[in-house]
């Protein structure tokens, strides 16, 4: 007989899968309620929320959220990414550039600004993603080198983060689509990733091509805010949408952030708000849109949350209050007791304007 020229151990071990199996069964069909399916209540701040697809669900983000600073035109923060997503922020965008083989966060170039290593910003992200399990969080990567997305992985699963990122079942979901955040919070894959260029599914599935599934409007505006599609890669009518909500003004005709504008910029109403483009888009495109980037978002004193709670029928209470705006003129880290001289706030905003005369002159300089 076949069976009995089973070796021994095989045999046992086949007579365990199959008890096993039978008590799983018994398991499964005798109290389906008791399954031991982690059932999240509260999802980003709310019971109202965890039912929602995350493609109904409007999120503010940090554009360049990595870029933190004061009186350095190429910053776009006060705040790091913890106290960032502390406050709220639940979209981090930036921009990666290769840094002689390893991937840096930079604006515009690695020698104008370097945040450091992306190795470094997503240690940061796992830590606050462990501290906060029933939260859904987006990136944004820039991807400004054109690096595989393999490289990105490598980074991705050196610090943990592959494993609880979002893989959608193909490269372009509706809008209508996307899982529930109770989903993406109960299956333990609460961070859903979107790269501008070079995504690719069949490679890595997690990091999700932005613009087949998100459109945006214009950025590095230095007047008012539309609502029209700027990129995109997607049939507009039925994908997600991103608003980028950061006033420039031009210094020596580059595009910097528009500091005496912000708290008007980030208000909840009026002339060239967050809340007026929000109306407008509503108005436009019949639905709210997805994610709104912003600069400087504790400038306005929690209004961009207040935009995005109005917009999923929440209401924002904080639970401890928001960062306030750091004075101009100050360091970036309050911990340190001196303040600086004037001399080296005016040499760290002159230096930077000196770093754009330079670009500038070089012919090759843009910052977004
Ligand atoms: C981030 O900023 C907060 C203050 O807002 C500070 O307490 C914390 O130490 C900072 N974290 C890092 C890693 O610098
Ligand atoms: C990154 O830059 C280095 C030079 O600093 C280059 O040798 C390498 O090929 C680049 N990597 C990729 C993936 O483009
Ligand atoms: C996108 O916006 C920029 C201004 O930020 C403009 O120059 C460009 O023409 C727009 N592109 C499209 C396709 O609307
Ligand atoms: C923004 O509002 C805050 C709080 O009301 C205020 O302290 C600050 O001076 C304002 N900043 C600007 C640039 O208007
Ligand atoms: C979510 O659905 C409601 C009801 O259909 C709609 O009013 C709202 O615009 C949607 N939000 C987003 C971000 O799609």
């Amino acid at each position: 007989m076949l069976a009995f020229s089973f070796p021994r151990a095989r045999v046992a071990l086949s007579a365990f899968a199959l008890l096993s199996s039978f008590s799983f069964i018994d398991f499964v069909y005798a109290s389906p309620t008791e399954l031991p399916v982690r059932r999240a209540t509260t999802c980003n701040g709310s019971p109202d929320l965890c039912d929602r697809s995350f493609g109904n669900v409007t999120f503010v983000g940090a554009h360049d959220s990595y870029a933190v600073g004061v009186n350095n035109l190429f910053t776009n923060q006060d705040y790091n990414i913890t106290q960032q997503l502390n406050d709220g922020i639940r979209m981090l965008q930036m921009q990666a550039h290769n840094s002689s083989g390893v991937i840096h966060l930079c604006h515009t170039s690695c020698s104008y600004y370097d945040a450091g290593t992306l190795e470094t910003y997503l240690t940061t992200v796992k830590t606050w993603l462990d501290a906060n399990p029933n939260e859904v969080l987006s990136l944004l990567i820039v991807n400004s080198d054109d690096l595989a997305p393999t490289n990105y992985d490598t980074v991705f699963k050196s610090v943990g983060l592959d494993t609880v990122s979002y893989s959608p079942s193909s490269a372009s979901l509706l809008e209508s689509d996307w899982p529930t955040l109770g989903t993406l919070i109960d299956s333990g894959t609460r961070l859903v990733t979107f790269m501008d260029y070079e995504a690719d599914f069949t490679s890595v599935p997690y990091i999700i091509d932005e613009f087949t599934n998100i459109w945006e409007t214009a950025y590095d505006v230095t007047t008012s805010f539309d609502c029209s599609v700027n990129r995109s890669n997607s049939v507009t009518s039925t994908s997600m949408y991103l608003i980028n909500h950061f006033l420039d003004t031009l210094v020596l005709g580059q595009p910097t952030p528009d500091m005496s504008e912000l708290n008007q910029t980030n208000a909840v109403s009026g002339t060239n708000s967050l809340g007026e483009q929000f109306d407008l888009c509503v108005s436009q495109q019949g639905r709210n849109p997805n994610f709104m980037l912003v600069d400087f978002y504790e400038y306005g004193g929690g209004s961009v949350f207040e935009v995005a709670a109005t917009a999923n029928g929440v209401t924002y209470a904080p639970a401890t209050p928001i960062a306030t705006p750091l004075p101009q003129g100050s360091t970036t880290t309050s911990s340190s007791g001196s303040s600086p001289t004037a001399a080296s706030l005016s040499f760290s905003w002159w230096s930077s304007v000196g770093v754009v005369i330079f670009s500038a002159a070089l012919g090759a300089f843009y910052i977004f």
